[in-house]
């Protein structure tokens, strides 16, 4: 058996964050420096916060991601952000196809795959998110929408070591619920083995698939313990260091 991959936890910031929360980072960078990680640690603030968390946190071995990019690399497109200016702001990351910005600005997965490619151009992670609604999950539907946002959004010629897959239920979301840990550990499955369709079945077994929605210090352990799952995305609970930091213990 191939050994699993390194772990990384992310906290995705959300819209949220003034230039008082970088403490919050520099509380987590003190907390951590020094100290031997068994998982990669993954700052996403927004994009006002990149560089600043960036130096505050490059001694600690915390990365800093992006929230979203667009597919272009420059051009004339008011307010967006490109990979390639995430990078130059200091990040290695960017999150791609959150089910916030599937809802709040109508993402296809066709518009994901064009952004996760924009990741790879730009040689940063692509972190993926997919997941289904709670209606979806009641009609029995929660494997084949996984399916069709796989094939629709990992783009082509996606590697293990460019693209981390997030498995997040959109009713899990913010809302304090999460699955079984046998719901996660059936879907993650099922992910993997669709990676294996997508991208050959060894950069599939080397792909990290985090999962994501309301994972707290009180679940993580639990939650980050199921097999094939590989770390996870954090919103809420990553917000302050001293729960984040409860997080990433989990793989201490
Ligand atoms: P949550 O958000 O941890 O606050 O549920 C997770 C996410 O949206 O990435």
């Amino acid at each position: 058996m191939a050994k699993p991959p390194r772990p990384l936890i992310a906290g995705n910031w959300k819209m949220n964050g003034l230039s008082a929360s970088l403490n919050e980072a520099r509380l987590l960078a003190g907390m951590l420096k020094g100290v031997k990680l068994v998982c990669e640690v993954m700052i996403c603030p927004p994009a006002t916060l990149i560089g600043p968390v960036r130096k505050l946190v490059k001694s600690a071995k915390i990365k800093v991601g992006g929230q979203d990019c667009h597919q272009k690399e420059s051009g004339a497109h008011t307010g967006d952000i490109s990979a390639e200016m995430l990078k130059d702001a200091g990040a290695s990351a960017v999150i791609v196809g959150h089910s916030e910005r599937r809802a709040d600005h109508g993402e296809t997965d066709a518009v994901v795959r064009a952004k996760a490619r924009a990741a790879m151009r730009a040689g940063i992670v692509a972190i993926i998110c997919v997941g289904e609604t709670l209606e979806q999950r009641k009609a029995g539907q929660t494997l084949a929408v996984v399916s069709a946002q796989l094939q629709g959004s990992v783009p082509e010629g996606a590697t293990a070591a460019g693209v981390v897959v997030a498995y997040e239920p959109v009713w899990a979301i913010g809302t304090g619920l999460t699955p079984t840990a046998a719901e996660v550990g059936d879907v993650h499955a099922h992910i993997r083995r669709e990676l294996g369709k997508l991208m050959g079945k060894p950069e599939a077994r080397k792909t990290r698939i985090l999962y994501g929605g309301s994972v707290k210090p009180g679940n993580a352990a639990e939650l980050m313990a199921v097999p094939d799952v590989n770390g996870a995305l954090v919103g809420g609970a990553s917000l302050k260091a001293a729960d984040f930091i409860g997080i990433i213990k989990a793989y201490s």
